[in-house]
């Protein structure tokens, strides 16, 4: 099956009250790991590739893997280019296959961040590309800043009607106290905050930097709007444990494979466990 755009599955989701999880892959095994997971869940999917990822993996093998991926599963795949920092970075990823871009203009003006999502969005439509914009800022947990200052790049909710209003885009992520990376202590979600952005606008939301939110902030985050749940870092926790586990009970491993092999296999599960909680699991 080639890639589906993530529209039609956000909009589905947002009907049925659950959400579609976005994974982001590095490498082959998580790309792997990230359909099987999908097809045991009976579940559609959102494989995304990051600026860190396209670094790593090249963007020509990003676009092969995950369309032999695709190929190999009954369930609807979408390929996602993650946090696009330019419109020809999106324009490049639309050319090679993917089925929907985020342009993450969230560090510009509002005007500015609006005209540059438009101006994607015109080259995305005629192709039945997606779109995913950005309003408010999601930080890192490494950034070094105060809750309060942290409360200040949070999405405005007038804002999101206005950008949403303006640029037709197909999902919107916002800042709502959760960041990327892992967590010092227990995020905070502010939900009334939500609650007043989906009152203004009716495209699908997106959780960004949601591993290690509590399972019970993403159901409710879920049942108030949020359509893609991103996460990238608990699939890294998993996969690197289990890869030092070999390595710890065997240091003279010297085959690949039987590090990567249960470290693909953890990757697995901790994506089946989220996929149920996002309420997905036989909505394919
Ligand atoms: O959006 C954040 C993701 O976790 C990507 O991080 O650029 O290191 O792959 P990365
Ligand atoms: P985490 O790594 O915190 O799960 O965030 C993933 C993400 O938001 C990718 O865009
Ligand atoms: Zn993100």
């Amino acid at each position: 099956m080639s890639f589906v755009s993530i529209k039609e599955l956000l909009q589905k989701a947002q009907q049925g009250r659950y959400a579609v999880g976005a994974f982001n892959c590095n490498n082959m095994e998580i790309v792997q790991a990230i359909v099987a997971a999908a097809e045991a869940e009976k579940a559609p999917v959102i494989i995304q590739a990051s600026q860190g990822a396209i670094k790593y993996a090249g963007l020509n093998y990003i676009v092969a893997l995950t369309k032999v991926a695709a190929a190999s599963v009954k369930v609807p795949v979408a390929l996602h280019l993650d946090h696009g920092t330019s419109f020809e970075q999106c324009v490049q990823c639309m050319a090679n296959g993917f089925s929907s871009v985020m342009i993450d203009g969230s560090k510009l003006p509002l005007a500015e961040n609006i005209a540059l999502t438009k101006k994607v969005l015109e080259v995305a439509r005629p192709l039945g590309i997606s779109v995913e914009g950005e309003l408010g800022k999601i930080g890192g947990t490494e950034d070094d800043i105060s809750v309060s200052e942290k409360e200040a790049f949070f999405t405005d909710p007038d804002e999101a009607e206005r950008f949403c209003r303006e640029t037709g885009v197909d999902a919107l992520a916002v800042a709502i106290g959760t960041a990327h990376g892992q967590y010092k202590g227990v995020p905070k979600l502010d939900f009334d905050r939500l609650r007043e952005i989906v009152k203004k606008v009716s495209t699908p939301i997106v959780l960004h930097g949601s591993s290690g939110v509590p399972d019970d902030a993403i159901r409710e985050a879920i049942q108030l709007g949020v359509a893609k749940v991103n996460i990238d870092t608990n699939i890294r926790e998993a996969f690197t444990a289990a890869a030092r586990q070999v390595l710890a009970a065997n240091s003279k491993e010297i085959d690949p494979r039987k590090v990567l092999g249960p470290a693909r296999e953890a990757a697995i599960e901790i994506i089946r466990e989220k996929i149920r909680v996002f309420g997905s699991s036989g909505k394919a």
